[in-house]
């Protein structure tokens, strides 16, 4: 794999930074955390941080811990949600919440964003720590509207686009932003790397949607299908419903009714309708204006390799 090009090999100093977090004094947090951090994340934040570095000063001695602190964040994103989405598997492995109770996983989970924050504060620069910050204020903001938002019916797309422009695209946002502010990058290059960062998000998100309904859980390493019995309405079920108002077994199966027979009748009539394709058309959309965003950017090995991780964004399989 030649994704993340001219930083692919400098990606195992953030994996090394990764290992070392792990408390040597408190075995169990220990066994958690480094068996999220090991378990084969695709790290794409990371990757899109030191990239928007490598567009200036390639100073690794701040965008490794920056980095880090990234896919640190991420990660605690991730122990959360599968708490908040009862999930068993998560990159091919058991959970932590499938292996110590709920309450202690919101614990490792915080432990994980206090440790990410120390990291980002050894870049040493307030901007950037500002930004880490406020990205995770719009996070939590984002899952809290969607776990509040779940089984309720009379959603908008606008709402699901704010949604997961929250949960997902302020991440993938504050790496190349971070990364840039980092490598000493221009203004105007920065809110570049910005812009693309939260249309690759969304990008990203979408496609992350449309697999939990066409992917298998071998590829994908966590379970499918399990958007909608959850009650959460990603695109593909909100165009769905947008096509067919009246009868339909999305609104039946919100409503209580056969739960089990309306799921499957469900995910079956949003499988084989074009819903599906118009969601990826979506996602195309977003993934080509965090390609034009690169625009005031020279070209660069780094650039051509923001260009090929925005394509493959909209490729991958899991
Ligand atoms: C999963 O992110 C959460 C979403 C934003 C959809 P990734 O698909 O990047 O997860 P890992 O890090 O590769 O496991
Ligand atoms: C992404 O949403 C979660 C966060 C950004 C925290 P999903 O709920 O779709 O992520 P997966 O599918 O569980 O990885
Ligand atoms: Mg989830
Ligand atoms: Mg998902």
């Amino acid at each position: 794999m030649t994704l993340y090009g001219p930083v692919r090999d400098d990606l195992r100093l953030v994996d090394e930074t990764l290992n070392s977090l792990s408390p040597a004094d408190f075995p169990v947090l220990a066994k958690a955390m480094d068996q999220v951090l090991n378990a084969g994340g695709k790290r794409v934040r990371p990757a899109l941080a030191l990239l928007g570095g490598r567009l200036g000063g390639y100073e690794l001695g701040a965008l490794v811990p920056l980095a880090a602190s990234i896919e640190l964040l991420h990660s605690a994103t991730l122990v959360h949600d599968d708490v908040i989405d009862a999930a068993s598997t998560r990159r091919g492995q058991a959970t932590t919440n499938s292996q110590i109770d709920n309450a202690a996983t919101v614990m490792v989970g915080d432990y994980m964003f206090a440790h990410a924050a120390e990291l980002v504060a050894r870049t040493g620069n307030i901007d950037v720590i500002r930004l880490f910050a406020r990205t995770l204020m719009r996070m939590a903001r984002g899952e809290l509207h969607q776990d509040m938002s779940a089984y309720s019916y009379g959603q908008s797309t606008m709402e699901y686009f704010n949604r997961i422009a929250g949960k997902t695209a302020s991440l993938f946002a504050t790496a190349a932003e971070g990364g840039g502010m980092i490598g000493g990058l221009p203004e105007v290059e920065v809110t570049a790397l910005g812009d693309y960062g939260e249309n690759l998000g969304m990008a990203f998100q979408i496609v992350d949607d449309i697999l939990d309904y066409t992917g298998d859980e071998a590829e994908l390493g966590k379970p499918a299908g399990s958007d909608l019995m959850q009650g959460t309405l990603t695109l593909p079920a909100l165009l769905f419903i947008e096509r067919n108002p009246d009868k339909n077994p999305v609104k039946r199966y919100f409503s209580g009714k056969q739960r089990a027979e309306n799921l499957r009748r469900a995910l079956e009539m949003i499988r084989d309708s074009d819903v599906l394709d118009e969601s990826y058309t979506v996602a195309c959309d977003f993934r080509d204006k965090a390609v034009a965003a690169l625009a005031p950017i020279d070209g660069s090995e780094a650039k051509e390799s923001l260009i090929d991780v925005a394509n493959w964004v909209t490729l991958r399989r899991f």
